[in-house]
């Protein structure tokens, strides 16, 4: 298995199974003398926790983040930082009657077949439990990015059939919600569709949406790694995704170009344009308008409804869904988002110290 690193300047790489001892991620290449707490990254483990309402799995971990390096009196050293993150709630036993049968649309088969030898409790390393080490990366990411005056604000956008109206964000009121959704009613609907379909022993998916706010312009390394192109594969790395836009997205591909097109306006003494369609990257390239984009997953595939399906030696047999599951998995799915977006932006503000001439200088 030889992809589980991912960035370019700032590099992590995560380890561990869903029901194994631990989880953690290296993270190399982080600038030295940023101020980094574990109260950052455990206030971003806590929002992607299990166990955290209703609407998520019942496992409950508490994913206390312990800092082995890299760290010293609250400040980064410049040398590789480790986080781990041990497993408390593992109950390999709820997979016992799914260590033969290939469960529909999830990693069973395919990581089987692959590998010829699989670790089936809680779906070992596919499980989403892996992105746990992505958020914790992401919030030491995300300190640069304060420091920077950057913004990352990730919420929900659709539920099943339950859509957010397009109308600005209170970015303030998305933790105010189990679902992560901004807008009461509507996160309120998404609430009950969640609740019907768990009574249901089914599932759903959704679409989370993410703005980034405050970049400069110049991000993006055209021609293979443009900001969006890196946005899109870090985004469709998370499990369950299905989709992935940047501006208008799918919607752009029915407009006129009279209509699609954004004017070029001065807006504060500074270049900006009046609309954004181009979701803030136009060849590759960050405009300095705020980057949009909206990722879609599944409905969680393991649900409580007897599936038919076949076993490891070929025979038919029904998957009954036991264990806990995440009824959607779009609420926990929110910061994960987030996290991606913190990494890849701070990667590519780290690449973009080398764009020009100018801004190689040795002078300490
Ligand atoms: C936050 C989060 C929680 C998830 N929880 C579950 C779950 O409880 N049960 C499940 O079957 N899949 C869950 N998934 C999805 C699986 O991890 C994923 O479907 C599986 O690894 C197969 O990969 P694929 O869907 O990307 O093809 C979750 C995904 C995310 C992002």
């Amino acid at each position: 298995m030889v992809g589980n690193s991912f960035g370019h300047r700032f590099r992590i790489t995560t380890f561990g199974e869903s029901h194994g001892p631990a989880m953690g991620v290296v993270i190399d290449g982080c600038p030295a003398g940023l101020s980094l707490k574990p109260s950052h990254i455990q206030e971003a483990l806590d929002r992607r926790r299990p166990g955290q309402s209703n609407l998520t799995t019942a496992r409950k971990e508490k994913d206390q983040v312990e800092i082995l390096s890299g760290v010293f009196e609250d400040k980064t050293l410049g040398s590789p930082i480790t986080l781990l993150i041990r497993n408390q709630d593992a109950r390999p036993k709820d997979y016992n009657h799914l260590k033969e049968i290939y469960r529909p649309s999830h990693a069973d088969y395919t990581y089987l077949k692959k590998y010829g030898h699989r670790d089936p409790r809680g779906g070992g390393r596919a499980s989403a439990r892996e992105t746990a080490c992505r958020v914790a990366a992401g919030a030491v990411a995300k300190r640069v990015l304060d420091h920077l005056g950057i913004d990352v604000y990730a919420f929900t956008h659709q539920i099943g059939q339950v859509v957010l109206e397009a109308a600005p964000v209170d970015y303030s009121s998305i933790e105010h919600h189990p679902t992560r959704c901004p807008k009461q009613s509507t996160a309120d609907a998404m609430q009950q569709a969640i609740e019907s379909a768990k009574t249901e022993g089914d599932s759903l998916g959704g679409v989370i949406e993410c703005h980034i706010i405050g970049l400069p312009v110049g991000l993006g390394q055209p021609v293979f790694h443009r900001f969006e192109a890196d946005l899109a594969f870090a985004m469709l790395s998370i499990n369950a995704t299905k989709s992935f836009e940047i501006g208008s997205g799918i919607a752009g591909t029915k407009m006129k170009g009279s209509e699609h097109n954004d004017p070029f306006i001065i807006e504060k003494d500074k270049v900006a344009t009046s609309t954004n369609f181009s979701g803030g990257v136009q060849g590759g390239i960050t405009n300095g308008m705020p980057v949009t984009i909206k990722v879609g997953f599944k409905p969680t595939a393991t649900i409580q409804i007897p599936q038919e399906s076949i076993n490891q030696k070929g025979k038919k047999a029904i998957v009954e869904g036991k264990g806990r599951h995440d009824p959607c998995v779009i609420p926990r799915a929110v910061p994960i988002v987030e996290a991606m977006a913190n990494l890849v932006t701070v990667d590519h503000i780290l690449l973009a110290q080398s764009d020009t001439i100018e801004q190689i200088d040795l002078k300490r």
